[in-house]
C-alpha cells in the first residue's frame, strides 16, 4: 500500500505530533465494570428513538479489554501520541466523593501501555460522559457541577500527571452545551434556551477551575488545553443580511467559546441575540478572569467549514431558540462532495479557521488539531481488506492546508486524525465509520484500512 503515499506531500517541521484520537464512552463498552457509575450517556442511549438503530456504548469497541491491542496499533502506526479520554464515572461513579481505585487502575494501566510502545499520552478529562447523579442534580445548568469538574480533574491528575504530560479539559463544549441542552440531540436529550447558555457558561467556569487546580499541583512541564471544536464562517452571499446571519453563526459556533477563552471578553452581539431567552444571570464577578487563564495549547477540532444564509427561524418551540435562532442556514457551495455525514469537504476551510484564529486572538497559545477526519461507507472484502480513498483523500487535503497555513504562520505543533477505530458515533451509532482502523463488530476483529497504511506511511516518511 505504500504506493498510496505520493512523492509531493510537504515536510513538516521535526518534532510534529502526529497523533490519533478516541473517547472512552465511544469505544471501551464495559459500561458496568469496574465500578463504574451511569453517565448522560447510559441514559439518553437506553430511550427508545434516540439512537439510530437502538445502538449503545454497552459494547462499543471492547476497548476496556482490548486496549493492549488497540496500543499495539497505534505502535505499528506509529504515531507519537495518543489522545484519550477518561470517563468520569469510571473514576467518581456519582460524580462526587473519593476516587474509585478501579478506575483509575485502568487508565494507569493504558498510559504505562502507551509509554511502553514509545506514545505520549494526550489525556482529555471530559468527551461528554457526564456522571448521571451530577445531571439529576442539574447538570451543567448549575454552578456546582463546574465545582465537581474540577474536583473529578484534581484527582485524575494527582494519579496521572508524573506520566501524562498533555491535558486537555473538554472536548467540544459546544456540543456538550448547544447539541445536548438546547438542540437535544446528544445527552441528555434538553431542548432549553437559558439552560443551554448557562451549560456553555459553566462549562468554561468548570474548565477555568480545573485549569487553576492543576496547575496548583503541577509535577513540572505538563501543557493544559483545552479543545474547542470551531468552523470558519462564511456568507453564502455578499447581501447585508447574509453578511450579518454570517456573523450570528460566528457568535454561536466560535465566539461564545474562544472569546473568553483566549481574548478575555464576552463576544458582541451575545445580549442582543439572547436577551429574549436569557438574562445570563448565571454569570459572576470574576468568571471572565477564570475562564481566560494563561493556557499552553489550544486543541482546535474542525470537519467542515459553515457557509450562512440568513433564514428566518421554522421552528416554533420557545425552547429550541438558542440554535435555531441565529436564523442561518447552512449552504455550502454546491460543488463541494459531502461525506456520509453530509458534511461538505473542503479542506481549505481549515487553512482559513487557522489564519482567523491567529488573526483574531494575538497571543493565541500553540495550536494542536485533536480531531479532523471523516466517515464514508466502508466495506470489508471478501480477502478482508478495507479500501477508503475517499478518507485517504480527505486526509490528504487537509494535512496539506495545515502545513500551508503553517507555512503562513500559525503556529500548529501536532495533528491528531480522529479516529483510531470505527466507533460509536453518538446519535448515529455504529452506522457511521471514521476509523483509520475497521471494527468487525460481531467479532471485533481489528483490520487496518488503506488510509491506516497512508497516514503509517506519511508519518514514517522523514
Ligand atoms: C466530534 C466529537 C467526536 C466524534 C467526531 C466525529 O464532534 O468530538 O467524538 O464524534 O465529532
Amino acid at each position: 500500500m505504500a504506493d498510496l503515499f505520493p512523492t509531493d506531500f510537504p515536510v513538516f517541521p521535526a518534532g510534529f505530533v502526529w497523533g490519533a484520537a478516541t473517547a472512552a464512552y465511544q469505544i471501551e463498552g464495559a459500561v458496568d465494570e469496574g465500578g463504574r457509575g451511569r453517565s448522560i450517556w447510559d441514559t439518553f442511549a437506553s430511550v427508545p428513538g434516540k439512537i439510530a438503530r437502538g445502538d449503545t456504548g454497552e459494547v462499543a469497541c471492547d476497548h476496556y479489554h482490548r486496549f493492549r491491542e488497540d496500543v499495539a496499533l497505534l505502535k505499528e502506526l506509529g504515531v507519537g501520541s495518543y489522545r484519550f479520554s477518561v470517563a468520569w464515572p469510571r473514576i467518581q461513579p456519582d460524580g462526587k466523593g473519593p476516587a474509585n481505585p478501579e478506575g483509575l487502575d485502568f487508565y494507569s494501566r493504558l498510559v504505562d501501555e502507551l509509554l511502553g510502545a514509545g506514545i505520549t499520552p494526550c489525556l482529555t478529562l471530559y468527551h461528554w460522559d457526564l456522571p448521571q447523579a451530577l445531571e439529576d442534580a442539574g447538570g451543567w445548568r448549575v454552578r456546582d457541577t463546574a465545582e465537581r469538574f474540577a474536583e473529578y480533574a484534581t484527582i485524575v491528575h494527582a494519579a496521572l500527571a508524573d506520566r501524562v504530560p498533555m491535558w486537555i479539559t473538554l472536548n467540544e463544549p459546544y456540543c456538550s452545551s448547544f447539541v445536548g441542552y438546547a438542540e437535544g440531540r446528544h445527552a441528555p436529550g434538553a431542548r432549553e434556551g437559558h439552560g443551554a447558555l448557562a451549560a456553555a457558561h459553566h462549562l468554561l467556569v468548570g474548565h477555568g477551575l480545573a485549569v487553576q487546580a492543576m496547575r496548583a499541583q503541577a509535577h513540572g512541564d505538563e501543557q493544559l488545553g483545552i479543545t474547542v471544536n470551531l468552523s470558519h464562517v462564511t456568507p453564502a452571499t455578499q447581501d447585508p443580511a447574509d453578511v450579518a446571519a454570517a456573523a450570528r453563526n460566528e457568535l454561536l459556533l466560535n465566539r461564545v467559546f474562544t472569546d473568553p477563552l483566549l481574548a478575555g471578553r464576552w463576544p458582541a452581539g451575545e445580549r442582543e441575540l439572547w436577551s429574549p431567552i436569557s438574562d445570563f444571570s448565571f454569570r459572576r464577578d470574576g468568571d471572565l478572569e477564570l475562564i481566560g487563564q494563561p493556557l499552553d495549547l489550544l486543541g482546535v477540532n474542525n470537519y467542515f467549514p459553515s457557509y450562512a444564509k440568513h433564514a428566518p427561524t421554522a421552528d416554533e418551540d420557545p425552547a429550541y431558540r438558542v440554535a435555531t435562532q441565529v436564523n442561518v442556514v447552512e449552504t455550502p457551495p454546491a460543488e463541494l462532495s459531502r461525506t456520509a455525514m453530509g458534511w461538505p469537504v473542503e479542506p481549505a476551510g481549515l487553512g482559513r479557521l487557522l489564519r482567523w484564529l491567529r488573526d483574531e486572538y494575538p497571543g493565541l497559545p500553540p495550536i494542536y488539531i485533536t480531531e479532523n477526519g471523516s466517515s464514508y461507507v466502508d466495506t470489508l472484502a471478501p480477502d478482508k481488506s478495507v479500501d477508503d480513498p475517499g478518507r485517504v483523500a480527505y486526509l490528504d487535503g487537509h494535512l496539506r492546508a495545515v502545513r500551508a497555513a503553517m507555512a503562513d504562520g500559525v503556529d500548529v505543533r501536532g495533528y491528531y486524525c480522529w479516529s483510531l477505530l470505527d466507533n460509536f458515533e453518538w446519535a448515529l451509532g455504529y452506522a457511521k465509520r471514521f476509523g483509520l482502523v475497521y471494527i468487525d463488530y460481531p467479532s471485533q476483529l481489528r483490520i487496518p484500512k488503506s488510509s491506516y497504511y497512508w497516514y503509517r506511511d506519511l508519518i514514517g516518511t522523514p
